[in-house]
């Protein structure tokens, strides 16, 4: 769902923060993983996601389970984002960077993706996906409409459309498990 919320302000609803970095991924420079799932053109992706993934896995001390296909692959909320920061903000360019900010908090993640594109109407595209019907696929695809219809998955945009902040809250119960198996020493 969209919301009015920037990234520090998502940074502050899923603290305390565990850990934060900033990724600044080069198509053409990231080291690619032998096993690509992903188009030819979107090898870059598949690679980063796998890494970024282990390094959240990491910083929470669990793996993310069912987490993992909100933000991933092709449903998910941070793969969305970082297609349309390559495809449509950067055109497709593989010299340009894509940087990524991820904050992980006891309470969920928060991520921003920011490409060097020109923005686009972030306004009238939401709108148009809200219409709901068949006219906003003559305009667009899956992406904002499936980041607009998530119950789990909050996002909104900046830098007039430049930068896609997205956040992921843990239920309370999924945050008593990973609790219960980090004191168990899982
Ligand atoms: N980072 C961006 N920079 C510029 N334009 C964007 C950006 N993200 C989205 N858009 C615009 O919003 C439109 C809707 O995006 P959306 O992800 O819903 O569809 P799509 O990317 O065209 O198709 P799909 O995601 O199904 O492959 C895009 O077609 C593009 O015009
Ligand atoms: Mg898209």
């Amino acid at each position: 769902m969209f919301e009015d919320i920037d990234f520090r302000k998502m940074e502050s609803q899923i603290s305390p923060l565990k850990g934060a970095w900033i990724d600044r991924e080069v198509p053409e420079e990231v080291e690619l993983l032998p096993n690509n799932r992903y188009a030819p053109g979107y090898a870059w992706m598949f690679s980063y996601e796998k890494r970024l993934k282990h390094r959240i896995e990491k910083t929470l001390g669990h793996p993310l389970g069912s987490l993992e296909r909100r933000l991933f692959d092709s449903d998910g909320g941070l793969s969305e984002g970082f297609s349309n920061a390559f495809v449509h903000g950067n055109r497709r360019n593989a010299a340009l960077p894509i940087e990524v900010h991820t904050a992980v908090g006891r309470g969920g993640l928060a991520f921003s993706i920011q490409d060097q594109g020109a923005g686009f109407d972030v306004a009238s595209t939401i709108r148009a996906a809200k219409r709901n019907g068949r006219t906003f696929f003559h305009i667009a695809g899956n992406g904002i409409r499936s980041l607009l219809t998530s119950q789990r998955i909050v996002v909104s945009y900046s830098r007039g459309g430049r930068t896609l902040n997205l956040m992921l809250m843990f239920s309370s119960l999924s945050q008593v498990l990973a609790d219960l198996a980090g004191q168990r020493g899982e």
